[in-house]
């Protein structure tokens, strides 16, 4: 983290000729089990990664914020006032735009300011890097006006600046996971009670590989909020306020009135995708209680399986990357991560194989797609915070 932070500071100096006062950085995160549960009310396994969103800032004198991307190379203007409205295109800026405005509606008045933002959180990739820049902005006005917010409340409010402004009606996971992650821990948390439990994992001899496929096949854009509402459909057809409230038993038993639906079949298979990968996540939370790493792996593929077969939200270079770690030697599990329909994947491996994995993967996925995959290991990194100018 410290030369991303010493990046944004030395690029804020030059820009303004001036040392920054305020530092907010929120992490981007993997998922390890549990992919469109949170939605569902059901459970997610997240882990906050060490790769950040950093956002230095000082002081202005004019009645909006200036904000700089250094990704982006590109400046925009933020209302601080409570007037600002969504826009037409969702744009870099609408994240930090969107949480600015929820946090005024919420009490918060930050003074103005200018700010220079740097990410090393690969962008769009199933990495919450959109979350990680909400999560940064709302951390960002807590160190400038000194009041603090409560966390559960700071995620909800950067969630619905998702919602409203760049229109994903994402569920809570990355922005939960962005504030609340904390080092050496993976978090289960159950979306209904957005009670988080924390379980250790720092066993040096097992590291989490993640793999960028470099691809993203989303056709339409609307393949999420087409899962969530077949979801809806299939709770509805089965008199459940939410997919978390039945079973697999149930579901079984429900399977004529779906079958008299249109569309009702895929509607099954998205319900038992939520219905098994709720079970599979609280089961791999327990197993790495017990250090059961070789269950936390199987439970890994069955629920990429799922994915694949049920839910449809894998795609070919996805799978070949699993299929690949499955045949590769001191691979412990492996399955997509996140949204879907590409990005990267996630793997529990033998830390003492992680370099000859790394290379055996990268070779046989970038001769058979002529991509190159991009793989870093990592460890469960801290929540968001403000940092000390030093
Ligand atoms: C995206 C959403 C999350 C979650 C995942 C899938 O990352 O932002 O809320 O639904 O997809 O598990």
């Amino acid at each position: 983290m410290k030369n991303i932070i010493a990046e944004t500071k030395s690029f804020f100096l030059k820009k303004y000729g001036m040392e920054p006062v305020w530092f907010a950085v929120a992490p981007g995160r993997v998922n390890l089990i549990g992919e469109h549960t949170d939605y569902n009310d059901g459970f997610v396994f997240p882990m906050a990664i060490e790769r950040y969103t950093v956002i230095a800032a000082g002081p202005d004198n004019a009645v909006d914020a200036d904000v700089y991307s250094i990704n982006k190379n590109e400046s925009a203007t933020i209302k601080l006032d409570g007037s600002a409205t969504p826009s037409q295109t969702v744009v870099w800026s609408s994240y930090i735009q969107g949480t600015v405005q929820n946090a005024v509606e919420a009490g918060l008045h930050p003074q103005s300011f200018r700010a220079i933002i740097n990410s090393n959180v690969p962008l769009g990739s199933g990495l919450s890097s959109s979350a990680s820049l909400e999560v940064a902005t709302i951390t960002l006005l807590e160190a400038i006006t000194g009041q603090k917010i409560d966390p559960v409340q700071k995620a909800l409010l950067c969630q619905k600046a998702e919602h409203l402004y760049a229109r994903m009606p994402c569920g809570i996971m990355d922005q939960f996971i962005s504030t609340m992650g904390c080092e050496g821990y993976a978090m289960l948390l159950d979306c209904r009670s957005r009670v988080p439990k924390m379980i250790p994992l720092n066993d040096p001899d097992i590291i989490v590989l993640i793999i960028n496929s470099n691809v993203k096949h989303q056709l339409t854009g609307s393949e999420y909020p087409d899962r969530r509402r077949q979801c809806e459909k299939a709770a509805q057809l089965l008199g459940v306020p939410k997919l978390r409230d039945t079973t697999l038993q149930q579901l079984k038993e429900t399977q004529s009135v779906f079958d008299k639906e249109p569309n009702g079949n895929i509607c099954f298979r998205r319900a038992r995708h939520i219905v098994t990968e709720n079970g599979r996540t609280v089961a791999m939370a327990d197993a790495m209680v017990r250090k059961d790493w070789k269950t936390c792996g199987k439970l890994m593929y069955e629920s990429h399986v799922s994915m694949r077969d049920d839910f449809e939200i894998t795609c070919t270079e996805i799978d070949l990357l699993v299929e690949i770690a499955q045949s590769t030697d001191g691979v412990i599990g492996s399955r997509m991560t996140g949204g879907g329909f590409g990005g990267c994947t996630v793997s529990l491996v033998e830390s003492s194989k992680a370099g000859k994995i790394s290379k055996t993967i990268t070779e046989q996925y970038s001769t058979k797609t002529n991509i190159e995959p991009v793989v870093f290991a990592t460890c469960p990194a801290q929540g968001a915070m403000i940092l000390e100018n030093e």
